[in-house]
């Protein structure tokens, strides 16, 4: 077993295992890619106050996500095609979450299916809901999702057209991938992947397939998805969807304090302050920058949760310093994923706690609730001086 001391260890030999589509899919923000550069240059800027003669001992990085017990403020994020990364990638993460003791997020575009999860795991996870044009599909979805159990619904709101990452149009992404001479040269080299691969559970969208009239293969099912994210969702939807839903709401993708009023009228449990890992709107600012003014907006009407960009445990402790309740990481988990399957996943997790807890010790704080800004050293033009 190697040696993991870090994120990018593992980022490295999920690259050297994974098909090159599915590193690319995952690694590419969309059109320039500033802000996926960004998102993580920014919490850099951020710097921690060093305190010492702190009685240490006893520390605890334990917090709470919409009232729910978590081992550190940090949840799986959902990622489409994770099955993609690693056979039954969803399954694995979603065991190496619930054994650790943060909470798993299933996407809609998952391979593994709300049900294989729920049979696999027997622990409650979060289902994230894109709304898709064929109602009838999203209230099934919905019904589904409360029948395995699942303990919040995460509606993703920035998404209702795709961004363009580039590689993915010149990859050809597709799941399974299609076999054309440049995938099977790929193919060759990563053995690894299509033995376990082949006996995968599943190899295409398991939430759809079988779901939807008409789908029962992956002939159609490309064409159909691309087509079918709602370009008509409204805040009026939302709260019909909350009200379907009955459970606790999560609002994803809220980059702007006054899309965080409109998400506490329609009575979120709580927002993710995000801009979807740098994959949407290709210019918009990182979420750590953006989360100080939404804080000032909502801050003390709604949980609020941050992701895009968190590559660390400083990187946590920054966010939940600055004043988020909990944080989501996608890449880091699918790196460990790709690289090591459940156990990667597992180490990912084991890397963020151990940075976040020695952080917490040099900064002479002891649990996670009495982190605040007095830890950070923000400097005065964090965030920058922009105007609408
Ligand atoms: C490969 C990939 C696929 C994603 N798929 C979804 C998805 O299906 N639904 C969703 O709400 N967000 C999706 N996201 C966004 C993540 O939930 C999360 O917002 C993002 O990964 C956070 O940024 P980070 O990767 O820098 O941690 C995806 C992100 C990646 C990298």
């Amino acid at each position: 077993m190697p040696v993991i001391t870090n994120i990018e260890d593992l980022k490295r030999i999920y690259q050297r295992r994974v098909p090159r589509m599915f590193y690319d899919y995952c690694e590419s923000g969309s059109w320039t890619e500033q802000t996926f550069r960004e998102n993580s240059t920014d919490f850099d800027k951020l710097r921690l106050r060093q305190r010492v003669a702190v009685d240490m001992s006893g520390r605890s990085t334990a917090s709470q996500m919409i009232g729910q017990d978590v081992a550190m403020p940090v949840a799986l994020a959902p990622v489409g095609l994770t099955g993609m990364q690693r056979a039954d990638g969803e399954i694995k993460a979603a065991r190496a979450a619930r054994d650790f003791g943060v909470p798993f997020t299933l996407s809609t575009m998952s391979i593994n299916s709300i049900e294989d999860v729920a049979e696999a795991t027997r622990a409650p996870f979060w289902f994230q809901l894109y709304t898709m044009r064929d109602q009838d599909f999203v209230r099934r979805l919905i019904q589904r999702a409360k029948d395995a159990n699942c303990s919040a619904l995460v509606i993703t709101l920035d998404l209702q057209i795709m961004g363009q990452r580039h590689k993915d149009i010149k990859n050809g992404l597709s799941a399974p991938p299609k076999l054309t001479a440049r995938t099977i040269a790929d193919l060759a080299t990563k053995w690894g992947w299509g033995i376990e691969m082949l006996s995968a559970k599943r190899r295409n969208f398991g939430n759809i397939v079988g779901h939807v009239q008409g789908i029962k293969d992956n002939s159609k099912l490309g064409a159909w998805s691309a087509e079918q994210f709602d370009p008509t969702l409204d805040w009026d939807k939302i709260a019909k969807i909350k009200e379907q839903w009955g459970g606790k709401v999560i609002l994803k993708g809220i980059l702007d304090a006054e899309d965080a009023r409109m998400a506490v009228k329609v009575g979120a449990d709580a927002i993710v302050v995000s801009n979807h890992g740098g994959r949407q709107l290709d210019g918009a600012l990182s979420s750590i920058a953006m989360l100080p003014s939404i804080l000032d907006a909502v801050g003390d009407q709604v949980e609020v949760h941050l992701d895009s960009g968190i590559r660390s445990g400083q990187d946590v402790l920054k966010a939940v310093a600055m004043g988020a309740q909990g944080t989501f990481i996608g890449r880091a988990f699918i790196y460990g994923l790709g690289a090591m399957g459940q156990k990667g996943v597992t180490a990912a997790l084991e890397v963020i706690q151990k940075e976040m807890d020695v952080t917490m010790a040099l900064c002479g704080v002891t649990k996670v609730s009495d982190l605040g800004r007095h830890n950070l050293l923000i400097p005065q033009d964090f965030g920058g001086v922009w105007q609408p």
